[in-house]
Order: structure tokens, then sequence, then C-alpha cells
């Protein structure tokens, strides 16, 4: 029967089992570069099948929390090959999850300039800044011939993620940030080719995805989504018939796979998605993520709703997640004051079974 446990071939990738850590900021790299401390902590974690690093910033530009990697300047890419071989070393995967906030950001990260949005609507609620959190601004509406240096700006953080020993790379458009304000009507209020119906508010997504592919090849990309996801203050009149064409527009491009946050990580859902839908409207792999635990993990490989399933919290509380689930052992408890940023409490100290 095919499990959590079971193999899978991902692009060119055999992945030792179907067990993904799900992409976690934890703010543990100042001045944007990887360090020491970082590889210790994914290395703890080589034993997922695949591992998505915490959102890494494409750019300056991208940037909209303290503390978070970037993965664009050579600098990050020397930061991040202990990293990458640190994970290889022990058998795993590891591909990186490129970020551009847009309006989830403040003005002290870019010189008191506003960060940039599809439009200029300001989020319900509060910005992480260096200085403590501050209310989110009305982000600066990016122009029409802003929209390729963006693209661009995807193009190079996939080569860079190459040059740093990375496996393949998921954009990050979920939970809010650039190409979600984009996907969603709204956040996206522009009346060019970028907003208005659904082909256009997903064509930068496309854009990025075609670009990305060109770059460093299909099979080494993945999308992340979040049709119901609340967070950020994120809104659509009609997430399903979005979602459905993402999907089916990614599935032409032949990404590896679409990885689905499944539900929403604050406030109620404004309409149901059917997340099968998608499934059905996407050839390739289909990772699921939220609130799955081992038994739903199983079930939905087994019935085949899932092809991968991906595990937030209980990875970053558990490195040996895949040998806890195959004993049955009991987990350890997320400890949720040292999520963000800190130092290796909470981090690289949660312990694992022995080695028996
Ligand atoms: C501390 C923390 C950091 C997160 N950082 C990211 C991130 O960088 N990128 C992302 O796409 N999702 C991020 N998420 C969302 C998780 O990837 C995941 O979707 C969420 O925790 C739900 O999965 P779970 O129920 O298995 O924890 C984060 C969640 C947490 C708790």
């Amino acid at each position: 029967m095919t499990d959590l446990f079971s193999s899978f071939r991902l692009g060119g990738l055999k992945l030792s089992n179907r067990m993904v850590m799900a992409p976690l900021t934890r703010n543990r790299a100042p001045g944007g570069t990887p360090n020491a401390l970082m590889a210790e902590y994914y290395s703890q974690r080589a034993g997922a099948g695949l591992i998505i690093s915490e959102g890494s910033q494409i750019s300056d530009q991208g940037i909209g929390y303290p503390a978070t990697p970037g993965i664009h300047s050579e600098e990050q890419v020397q930061g991040w090959k202990p990293i990458t071989g640190a994970v290889h070393a022990k058998g795993g995967h590891i591909f990186v999850q490129l970020w551009h906030c847009g309006r989830i950001s403040h003005p002290d990260f870019h010189d008191g300039e506003l960060p940039v949005a599809p439009s200029a609507v300001r989020p319900e609620g509060q910005a992480f800044t260096n200085t403590g959190l501050q209310d989110f601004v009305t982000p600066r509406e990016l122009a029409l011939d802003e929209i390729p240096g963006i693209v661009e700006q995807y193009r190079h953080a996939a080569a860079t993620a190459m040059q740093a020993g990375f496996d393949g790379v998921e954009i990050h458009s979920a939970n809010g940030y650039l190409i979600d304000q984009f996907l969603r009507d709204d956040s996206n209020r522009r009346s060019d080719a970028y907003g208005g119906s659904v082909e256009n508010r997903v064509r930068l997504l496309l854009e990025v995805s075609k670009a990305v592919c060109a770059e460093i090849g299909a099979d080494k990309v993945g999308v992340r989504i979040s049709p119901v996801n609340a967070f950020n203050d994120m809104h659509d009149s009609d997430p399903q018939a979005l979602f459905n064409h993402v999907a089916t527009a990614l599935s032409e491009l032949k990404v590896a796979y679409l990885h689905v946050v499944e539900v929403s990580m604050a406030g109620e859902v404004d309409h149901a998605v059917d997340m099968q839908q998608l499934r059905r409207c996407f050839a390739g792999a289909y990772i699921a993520n939220g609130s799955y635990d081992k038994v739903r993990g199983n079930a939905a490989i087994a019935s085949g709703a899932a092809d991968m399933v991906a595990y937030g919290t209980a990875y970053l509380a558990n490195p040996d997640l895949s040998k806890r689930f195959l004993r049955d052992a009991p987990l350890n408890t997320p400890d949720q004051s040292t999520f963000y940023g800190g130092d290796a409490h909470g981090y690289t100290d949660y312990p694992s079974l022995g080695s028996d």
C-alpha cells in the first residue's frame, strides 16, 4: 500500500518518503545571510523526503521581515552552500522558497520608501519590523513597466538557487505575499493587463513560472498556493474559479508540483474551495498541507487525494518526524515563543529519538 513512507519520484529526484518539511520562516539569518546554525537545523530535518526552505527574499525589494535569508547575492550563495551540502550528505533533498513580500512589509526595510504591491490597498494588521510591530502602510502600486523587473528578480533568484546547490525552487504564490496579492481581487484593483479578469490576475504568476522554468527546468519548479487562507488580510470573490485556472495553467507549464495550503491560518474563510478540483486540474504532483497528522496524511496518500504531505509545526518541533511517525512515537510540543527569531533554543535543541 502506498503511504507516507513510500518513495516518490519528483521530476528527476527520487525522494525516500512522501513527507515534506513545509516552509517555515524562523528569522535567524541576521543580515540576510544563511549561517552555520541554519545548516544544523536543516540537516537535523534531512529525513524528510523533501525540505522546502523558509521563505527567502529574491531581492532587497522583496524583504518583509527581520533576519530572513535572501537568495540573490554571492554572499548568500556562499551561506546556503553548506546547508544544501549538509542536507545532501544525509541523503535528503531541499528546494528554496522564492519570496517577494510585496505589501506585507514596511518602509523601515526600504530606506523609508513604500513597499510595492499590485494596487495601493493597505492590508489590515501590523508588520514585524526591526523595532517591533508597526501598522501596515498603504503600498505603492507597481507601474506596468516595472513588472518585467519583478519577473527578472524571480528568474535571477532561481539561477542563484542552482549555484547554491538547491535541488529546485518553490515559487511562493501563497499566504498574501506579492504574487498572491496579484491573484486575489481584493488586493488587486488594477485595470491593465495584470488586473480585472482571472486571466489577467494570474498573468504575473505565469510569467514568473515560465521565466523560472526556462532558467532551471520545469521539473525543478514547484508552486505554493493558499486558496482559502485569509492570513495577511487576503480575500477573493471566487477562489474556486481563480485557483482552478491557476492549477490548469501551471499544469500546462509542466511544473513539478502544486503545493496547496488547504486551511486558513487566520480568520474565517470567505468561500469554501474543493481542493480535489485543483488536484484534477493539475497533472503533476500534489502536495497537501494544513493540520495533517500521520493518520490523515496516510489516508490522503492512500486515497490518491495527495502525492505528498507537508508538515509545518510538526517538523519545526520534531527533527526526526518521519522516524517518529514510522514508530508511532510521541511528538515534541512546538514552543511558539521561539518560532520567530532568537538563537539555538527552540530551533536546534528539540530532541530526537535515540539512535536505537
Ligand atoms: C513559524 C512558521 C513560519 C512559517 N513560514 C512560512 C514561510 O516562510 N512560507 C510559507 O509558505 N509558509 C510558512 N508558514 C506556513 C507553514 O508552511 C504551514 O503552511 C502551516 O504551518 C500549516 O501547516 P501545519 O498545520 O502542518 O503546521 C509558516 C508557519 C509557521 C508556524
